[in-house]
């Protein structure tokens, strides 16, 4: 039996989480690889939109199982809002959500260091979503982070304490002042913790082993996306986990012989959250266009998403790193009743035509452009690969021949419904 891994191809929310509860009734099991509450993954059925943080998105589907994996880091106060909105619509996670006991647990002062870093960096602020994402991984790297199995420990209270004690010096010599805030957010996180040890805590890696022996079909569903990657992205324009494919197997525990499909998600157009290059961005009417049609505001802070047009050297690196079988293509309904549409085909770097994404951030990158004409038809409604309109279908097929991989998927909407798959 093979895992397949979901993950996306840009600079996140391209979609990951609707068409991870699309793909769900061909698996068994779904489990998050890595990041945390900086994710928002929305979900959309019988007219209701959801959107989860932490918990995997084939949580919906009460008869399979969703892991939360040893790469993620889990804040526990988002954990129990989630849950809490879960048990509200009369599911009960409890009976289908395990959690790796090798997760490491974001703490208040983690949010904490996160502004406080995020402050001092000034103009060359990274735009974290001040989650407490890059602490909580600097912790875990550092050896000395707090673990989901040290909640059943007896010297829980004594680690913690510890790591406190480290993180307020570190806030004063940022001179952050945590005096009114972190009270309220200790007792917060304390209380939350409640919920947390209700769940039943496991070796993810000897699970998904067994489970893989037992012939089950297993999902690795991915957050952010490739070109947020650490080691990939434009560092240090970038998210502290790998969020790549490679990021799976150390995220769950797997050995790679069991790879299967690769589905990468992709945006018709590109967005952005945050600080950093963003080659295509437009700062025109097109791009308000474009955040308007596509309601491009972050799911998980509110903030406005920077827009452009696609970008294919950016995602042909993506394919590279992946290892790519399948693209499931998102959200080109937004551009329906474009004249035109542009994607970017090569860049000019200082001057200079190339086809790689360069690793300098200071270089100063111009896009390409090949023009190819919009389809100008509502395509939202089309429900079969059939349907939809030939000028929609070659532009299809353009970027299919472009980047050598198959777009197996079309999703044409936010809801479940609206979703068209090929053969
Ligand atoms: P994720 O982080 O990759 O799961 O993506 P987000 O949920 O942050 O952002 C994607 C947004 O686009 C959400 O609001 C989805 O409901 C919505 N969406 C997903 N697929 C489509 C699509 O094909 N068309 C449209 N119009 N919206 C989509
Ligand atoms: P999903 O899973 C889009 C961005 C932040 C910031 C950078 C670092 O919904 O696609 P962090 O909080 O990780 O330290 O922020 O990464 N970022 C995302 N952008 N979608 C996400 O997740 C993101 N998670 C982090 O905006 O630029
Ligand atoms: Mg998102």
């Amino acid at each position: 039996m093979k895992i397949d891994i979901l993950l996306g191809l840009q600079w996140g929310d391209e979609g990951k989480g609707k068409i991870v509860d699309v793909v769900t009734p061909d698996y068994d099991v779904v489990a998050r690889f890595q990041g945390g509450p900086n994710a928002g993954h929305s979900l959309e059925f019988n007219g209701i939109r959801h959107v989860l943080h932490i918990i995997p998105s084939g949580i919906f589907h009460k008869e399979k199982t969703n892991i939360i994996g040893n790469g993620v880091v889990i804040d526990p106060i988002t954990f129990e809002e989630e849950i809490n909105a879960l048990v509200k619509m009369g599911l009960t996670p409890t009976d289908n959500l395990l959690i790796s006991k090798k997760a490491h647990l974001i703490m208040p002062t983690h949010k904490l260091l996160d502004a406080a870093q995020e402050a001092k960096k000034g103009a060359g602020k990274i735009g974290s979503t001040l989650k407490g994402i890059g602490p909580t991984y600097t912790d875990k790297t550092a050896r000395s982070g707090l673990r989901v199995c040290d909640l059943y420990s007896d010297n829980f209270e004594e680690k913690y304490q510890h790591l406190l004690e480290l993180h307020k010096e570190t806030l004063r010599q940022y001179q952050y002042d945590y005096s009114e805030t972190l009270p309220e957010l200790e007792t917060r996180w304390k209380q939350s913790l409640v919920t947390l040890r209700k769940f039943k805590a496991i070796d993810s890696e000897y699970v998904l082993y067994e489970y893989l022996q037992e012939g089950r079909r297993i999902l690795a569903e991915g957050a952010q996306g490739t070109l947020l990657d650490l080691e990939f992205g434009a560092y240090p324009f970038v998210t502290s986990s790998n969020t790549i494919a490679a990021g799976a197997f150390t995220g769950l525990g797997l050995d790679p012989h069991f790879a299967g499909k690769v589905i990468g998600i992709v945006k018709a157009y590109c967005t952005r959250v945050g600080s950093g290059p963003f080659p295509t961005e437009l700062f025109d009417e097109t791009g308000e266009r474009l955040r308007t049609i596509g309601n491009e505001f972050g799911a998980t802070t509110g903030r406005p998403r920077r827009c452009g047009w696609l970008d294919l050297v950016a995602l042909k690196y993506a394919l590279m790193i992946d290892g790519v079988t399948d693209i499931a293509l998102t959200k080109a309904d937004v551009m329906s009743d474009f004249e035109t549409i542009k994607v970017c085909t090569a860049y000019k770097v200082n001057g200079e035509l190339t086809n790689r994404m360069p690793t300098e951030n200071d270089v100063k990158i111009e896009p390409v452009f090949t023009e190819l004409p919009g389809w100008k038809e509502d395509i939202s409604k089309c429900q079969s690969y059939a349907e939809l309109p030939q000028v929609f279908k070659d532009y299809i097929r353009y970027i299919e021949e472009f980047t050598g991989t198959k777009i197996s998927i079309v999703s044409v909407g936010p809801d479940r419904t609206a979703t068209i798959f090929r053969d």
